[in-house]
């Protein structure tokens, strides 16, 4: 049998720094752990401009819609703030979405016990905390017609509008109770059915989907608006949150910030399935490219280390093997190893990328 193969897409500013870094992870669990990827690299965002006039080459593309998983760093930064709308970093990244239909976002908020400190709640609020946010990510607001500015009688009108099918709802319902039943087997459904007509069908075919095919797992309905009031007040509570594009947007970012700094948070985004049953998946750190602290050493490599171990327990059934990488993570932090965005009030003195992922390396090596 062929090997798994991915798709390594550094793009720009500290994408690369932070990948040069999961890549010595990767190689970590070819010889010791006898996973055997193939791996192709490639450019995106401003580093394909640069190279060919496009932040996604369609040799890119078509190798996206070929691997098993892609794994991307960040896109972006001043230097090409000023270029065109069409060929501006990010239509890269919105491209490689549009093209392999990821339409569900997954966004976890986890608390490292040793940084449950740098929570804006208090520390029994989220020490332990293991959340999963499911964002619809191809329908909604975002992306509803009609749209636009428009001129209505002697003042101008700003139009979006909210539209989900059922398809849509049920695929992204069903990605969430597959989730659900890998770990603790609850769904809360997010929506505003109380006032939103696109969130009563939500909620009806959620509950439909879950009435059929998936009995076993809990389902509960939040209004969204109560849902954020929930996720600061009791954020233990969750376990899977599923919900649309827009109000998916707002609450993973607040759940982000009960847990601490960018450099720590990892995502990934499922699509439907592939011929081997596999969905289609990028994954990839929330940060950005970071201009501020590009080429300095200082990013922090670990949402997109912890990228890779979503990989490896999404798409190529390596639970087990996630669970070790993020164990190691766990175990260096709680060691004290904090590079200068885990730094906080009391200070001390941060280590580098590289020094982070050697501290991690040695920490994987122990596990064995
Ligand atoms: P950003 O996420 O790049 O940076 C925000 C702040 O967090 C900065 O102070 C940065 O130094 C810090 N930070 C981010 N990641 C870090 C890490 N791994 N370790 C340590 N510190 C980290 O967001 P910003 O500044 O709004 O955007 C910068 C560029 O990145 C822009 O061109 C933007 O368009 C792009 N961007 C790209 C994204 C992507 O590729 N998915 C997402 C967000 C922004
Ligand atoms: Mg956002």
């Amino acid at each position: 049998m062929a090997n798994p193969s991915l798709l390594i897409l550094p793009g720009d500013g500290i994408g690369p720094e932070v990948m040069q870094e999961v890549r010595r992870v990767i190689t970590w669990f070819s010889e010791k752990r006898g996973l055997a990827f193939d791996i192709t690299e490639d450019l995106v965002g401003g580093a394909a401009y640069d190279a060919h006039g496009t932040p996604l080459h369609d040799d890119t593309m078509a190798k996206a819609l070929d691997v098993d998983a892609v794994l991307l760093g960040a896109v972006g930064g001043p230097k090409y703030d000023n270029l065109d709308f069409s060929v501006k970093p990010e239509r890269g990244l919105l491209r490689l979405r549009k093209e392999m239909d990821l339409f569900s976002n997954l966004r976890p908020a986890q608390c490292f016990d040793a940084l449950a400190d740098f929570s804006s709640l208090k520390t029994e609020l989220v020490s332990g905390l293991d959340i999963m946010i499911v964002r619809e990510l191809t329908s909604g607001v975002y992306f509803g017609e009609p749209r636009g500015i428009f001129e209505e009688g002697n003042e101008r009108v700003g139009i979006n509008t909210q539209r989900y099918t059922e398809s849509e709802i049920d695929r992204v319902a069903r990605s969430a109770f597959e989730l659900a039943r890998r770990r603790s087997g609850k769904v809360c459904s997010m929506e505003k059915a109380n006032v939103m007509e696109s969130g009563i069908l939500w909620r009806e075919v959620v509950q439909k989907v879950h009435d059929e095919d998936y009995p076993d797992v809990e389902l509960s309905h939040m209004y969204a608006d109560n849902g954020a009031m929930q996720l600061v007040r009791a954020p233990k509570q969750f376990d899977v949150i599923l919900t649309d594009n827009l109000f998916g947007d707002i609450l993973s970012d607040c759940a982000a910030m009960l847990t601490g700094s960018l450099g720590m948070l990892p995502s990934a985004s499922l699509g439907a399935p592939n011929a081997d049953g596999r969905p289609k998946a990028l994954y990839e750190p929330v940060h950005g490219s970071a201009p501020d602290i590009t080429g300095q050493g200082k990013a922090n490599p670990i949402a997109c280390i912890l990228s890779f171990a979503m990989a490896l327990r999404y798409s190529f059934d390596q639970g087990d093997e996630a669970t070790r990488l993020e164990t190691a993570i766990e175990k260096v932090l709680a060691d004290g190893a904090r590079t200068a965005d885990l730094m906080g009030e009391a200070g001390g003195t941060p280590i580098s990328t590289t020094q982070m992922s050697d501290a991690i390396l040695s920490a994987l090596d122990a596990s064995l």
